[in-house]
C-alpha cells in the first residue's frame, strides 16, 4: 500500500474542485492544477464557499482547510512530491493519456493516476504512460461533495497495490449527505458499473425525446410520466448531466457497446444550436429561473404516458446482468448499491429477483417496438441465474 500524504488534483472545474474540497475536508495536503490561472480561481472560489457554509454550521474551520490547498498552472513541477493523482480533465482521450504521460515522467517512483473518467478506458489511458500499473480509474458522481459514490476501477495491468490504495483514497474522503460508497470494479469495459446500467436507458429515453418531439408533446409531460419516484425526470436529469456529455457519452457506447445508442436528433438539435442544459441555461427546459421553477413546471403537467420508468428499471436489469457476466463487478448487491450512492435512485436487482420473468417479456416487446435489438433480454436475465449471485 502507497502512504498517501499529498493529492495533486488535476482540473478545477465541475468535478476536480469538489474533488480538491472533499481531499483537502479529509486532510490530505492538495495541490490543484489547470491550465489557465482564470480556471483554478474559479475552482478555489468554488471550494472557499463550500467550506464556508460547514463552518456556518459549525463543522470546521474554513481557514484551516483551506491552509491544506496549494495551486499551480504546471503539472510537471507540482507532481514533484505528490503521492496520488486524481484527474478530471476534459473527456478526451489524447489530453488524458499525455497528462498521465507526463505524470509519470515526473512524479515519484510510486505516484498513482486515478482518472474520474466517466466512459474512457483506463488501460488506453495508461498503456503508454510508462507505469500502467499504478493507474487505475477513481469515478465520482457530480456533485462530489453530496453524492455517495464513488467507483474504483481495475485497468487491464493495474497492479492490486494501486487498487488497494485508491479503494483506500476513496473511503477517506468525506461525503456530506451520509455514508461514501466504495463500488470496486474490476474490469475496464465501457461505463464501469453505474454509467454503464443506466447507458440503455438513454436508448429509452432518446426513442421517447423523438416520439414526443415527432408528436409534439412539451418535455415536462414526459417528465410528469416519471411521476416524481426519480429525483429528476427524463428531460431534467439530461438537462442536469448536460446534452452534450448525453451526446458523447451516447457516441462513446455506440462505438464500444452497440450502434443501437445513436444519439436522438433531437438532442443532436439542442446540442448543434448551443443548447446544452443547465451549464448553459438553455436545453430541453430554461433554466434561467432556476432548478425550482423547472421542477413546478412538471408537478402541473399533464403525464404524456409515453415514458415508462418501468421500462427503465428492466433495461437496467438487463445490464445489470450483462455487468456480472462480464465479471465487471462481483455481485448484483454491489450493483445495486453503487446506483443508490451514485444516482439517488435504486438498482433493478431487489425488484428484478421478483419481476425478471415479466421484464423479460417487457424487453421483448420494446426491443420489437423500437427496433434496439440491444434492448433484448440477456441469457442470465431471461433464466432468472443472476439471483444466485448476489455476493
Ligand atoms: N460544500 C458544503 N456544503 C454544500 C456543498 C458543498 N460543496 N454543496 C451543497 N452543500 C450543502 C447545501 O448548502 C445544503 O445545505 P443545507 O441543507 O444546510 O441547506 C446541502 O449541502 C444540500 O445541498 P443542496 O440543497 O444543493 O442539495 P439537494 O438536497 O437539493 O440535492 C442534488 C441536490 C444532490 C443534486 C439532488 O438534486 C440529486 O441527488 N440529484 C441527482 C444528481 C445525480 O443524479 N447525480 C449523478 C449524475 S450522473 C454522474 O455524475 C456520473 C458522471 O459520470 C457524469
Amino acid at each position: 500500500m502507497v502512504d498517501v500524504k499529498n493529492v495533486l488534483v488535476l482540473g478545477a472545474g465541475l468535478m476536480g474542485h469538489g474533488i480538491a474540497q472533499v481531499s483537502i475536508m479529509a486532510g490530505y495536503n492538495v495541490t490543484l492544477v489547470d491550465i489557465k490561472q482564470e480556471f483554478i480561481d474559479n475552482g478555489v472560489k468554488k471550494i472557499e464557499e463550500g467550506l464556508k457554509k460547514l463552518e456556518a454550521k459549525g463543522q470546521l474551520n474554513a481557514a484551516e482547510v483551506m491552509g491544506r490547498l496549494k495551486t499551480s498552472i504546471d503539472l510537471a513541477s507540482a507532481v514533484k512530491d505528490t503521492d496520488i493523482v486524481i484527474e478530471a480533465v476534459v473527456e478526451k482521450m489524447d489530453v488524458k493519456k499525455d497528462v498521465c504521460k507526463t505524470v509519470m515522467e515526473n512524479g515519484p517512483a510510486h505516484v498513482i493516476f486515478a482518472s474520474n473518467t466517466s466512459t474512457m478506458s483506463i488501460t488506453e489511458i495508461g498503456k503508454d504512460s510508462g507505469a500502467p500499473e499504478r493507474v487505475c480509474g477513481m469515478h465520482f458522481f457530480n456533485p462530489v461533495p453530496l453524492m455517495r459514490c464513488i467507483e474504483v476501477i481495475k485497468g487491464a495491468q493495474t497492479s492490486d497495490e494501486t487498487f488497494n490504495t485508491a479503494m483506500q483514497v476513496a473511503e477517506t474522503l468525506p461525503c456530506l449527505r451520509g455514508k461514501r460508497y466504495i463500488a470496486p470494479v474490476l474490469k475496464d469495459r465501457p461505463g464501469f458499473i453505474v454509467n454503464r446500467m443506466n447507458a440503455p436507458v438513454q436508448i429509452y429515453m432518446g426513442w421517447v425525446f423523438d416520439q414526443a418531439a415527432e408528436k409534439g408533446i412539451p418535455w415536462e409531460r414526459i417528465d410528469a410520466d416519471a411521476g416524481g419516484k426519480m429525483p429528476m425526470g427524463p428531460c431534467m436529469l439530461s438537462d442536469y448531466v448536460g446534452l452534450d456529455t448525453m451526446l458523447h457519452v451516447m457516441n462513446y457506447y455506440k462505438e464500444t457497446l452497440s450502434p443501437d445508442f445513436e444519439p436522438p436528433k433531437v438532442v443532436k438539435e439542442l446540442v448543434a444550436n448551443g443548447n446544452l442544459g443547465a451549464k448553459t441555461g438553455k436545453g430541453f427546459y430554461d433554466w434561467s429561473q432556476g432548478r425550482d421553477a423547472i421542477v413546478e413546471k412538471v408537478k402541473k403537467a399533464e403525464p404524456a404516458g409515453i415514458f415508462n420508468l418501468e421500462y427503465s428499471m428492466a433495461i437496467m436489469l438487463n445490464e445489470g446482468c450483462r455487468i456480472l457476466e462480464e465479471g465487471v463487478a462481483s455481485g448484483y448487491k454491489i450493483i445495486d448499491d453503487a446506483n443508490m450512492a451514485g444516482m439517488n435512485t435504486p438498482g433493478p436487482f431487489g425488484a428484478g429477483k421478483k419481476n425478471w420473468e415479466k421484464w423479460s417479456k417487457l424487453l421483448e416487446e420494446l426491443a420489437d417496438k423500437t427496433k434496439k435489438e440491444y434492448l433484448r433480454p440477456c441469457e442470465l436475465m431471461k433464466t432468472g441465474q443472476f439471483v444466485k449471485m448476489r455476493k
